[in-house]
């Protein structure tokens, strides 16, 4: 018995960074997924086959996750092992992990993959719902990165256009706004969790200037809301740029990232850092009327592709 289960990936519209410390953050799930299948293996092991390599480890040496010595396996060892135990199991399972995202660029694939491994993981036993699911997808990232919002799981799990905050969870935003996005790799592959200590260094070291900023990014959330109320494509565009202005400010941009925004404005309705930054992805808001040009120009720099907003979230096939 094989049990599948698939995720989205997601990008943050306004606020990244600024979550870590209560403030809004808008993002939105996007059609590229991370596919997740799971069946028992007769050996008491924990399997995983990714793009990133295959790694093996056996069940109860993983009483300590710190005996996994690739860190970003972490989480997916704690799901099923955490399964495992729960279900009083004398098997072991293999997960076989498949994605359409690039991995390190800011576009939530370790937060899809931690949605998608746990549903599938699961689903070998009973099916969890989706409050169950994101949980535990919250729990397993964080044993590699404590300070993770949870904002990434959340959209990825429950899909749509959502606003985000730490006291309140996420809230469905949307007007089933049909908003397109070109998405433009820089190609500078990051760590979330050095960029979100970078941020708090600087927020230490900086502390008005900081609360300054977050006030600004209060602002510009409030008025993006309204914005995508009205479907006002130009307005959003222009507190893009505004939002990648502080984002720079904080440190998160690099100079190719900045020029890749830069050739962006000049037919994009806006463009921003997407994520943790520091290297990473842009994406810049489209239509129909300045799609193509935007793509012509960002692909003499950039690997890019354009994304919709996924509105179905987790799902088992
Ligand atoms: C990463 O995609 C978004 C950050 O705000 C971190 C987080 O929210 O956990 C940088």
């Amino acid at each position: 018995m094989k049990s599948i289960a698939s995720a989205p990936g997601k990008i943050i519209l306004f606020g990244e960074h600024f979550v870590v410390y209560g403030i809004s953050a808008i993002l939105c799930s996007i059609d590229k997924r991370i596919t997740a299948t799971s069946q028992f293996v007769d050996d008491k092991i924990i399997k995983i086959r990714s793009s990133l390599g295959e790694f093996e480890m056996n069940v109860d040496s993983l009483n300590n996750l710190e005996n996994v010595q690739q860190k970003f396996m972490k989480p997916f060892f704690y799901i099923a092992q955490k399964a495992i135990k729960e279900n009083s199991m004398e098997r072991g399972i293999e997960i076989v992990i498949e994605s359409e995202i690039p991995s390190g660029v800011g576009l939530g694939s370790s937060s899809a993959s931690c949605v998608a491994v746990t549903a599938s993981v699961n689903g070998l036993f009973h099916r969890l719902s989706k409050d169950e699911v994101v949980k535990i997808a919250i729990q397993a990232e964080r044993t590699i990165f404590e300070q993770n919002s949870g904002a990434d799981s959340s959209v990825s799990t429950f899909g749509g256009l959502v606003s985000y905050d730490l006291k309140n969870g996420f809230q469905d935003i949307s007007s089933k706004n049909e908003l397109s996005f070109i998405i433009s790799n820089s190609a500078q592959v990051h760590d979330t969790q050095n960029v979100v200590r970078q941020v708090k260094e600087f927020k230490d070291k900086n502390t008005e200037l900081f609360n300054k900023l977050c006030n600004e990014e209060i602002d510009i959330v409030n008025n993006a809301i309204i914005s995508l109320k009205e479907n006002n494509l130009v307005k959003l565009g222009s507190l893009m740029l505004e939002n990648h202005n502080l984002l720079k400010q904080i440190g998160v941009s690099t100079e190719k990232i900045d020029f890749l925004v830069k050739e962006a404005k000049k037919t994009a309705h806006g463009a921003k850092i997407t994520g943790a930054g520091g290297g990473g992805c842009i994406i810049s808001l489209v239509d129909d009327s300045n799609k193509k040009s935007t793509l012509d120009n960002l692909r003499k720099t950039a690997d890019c592709f354009i994304a919709k907003i996924d509105y179905s979230g987790l799902r088992y096939t």
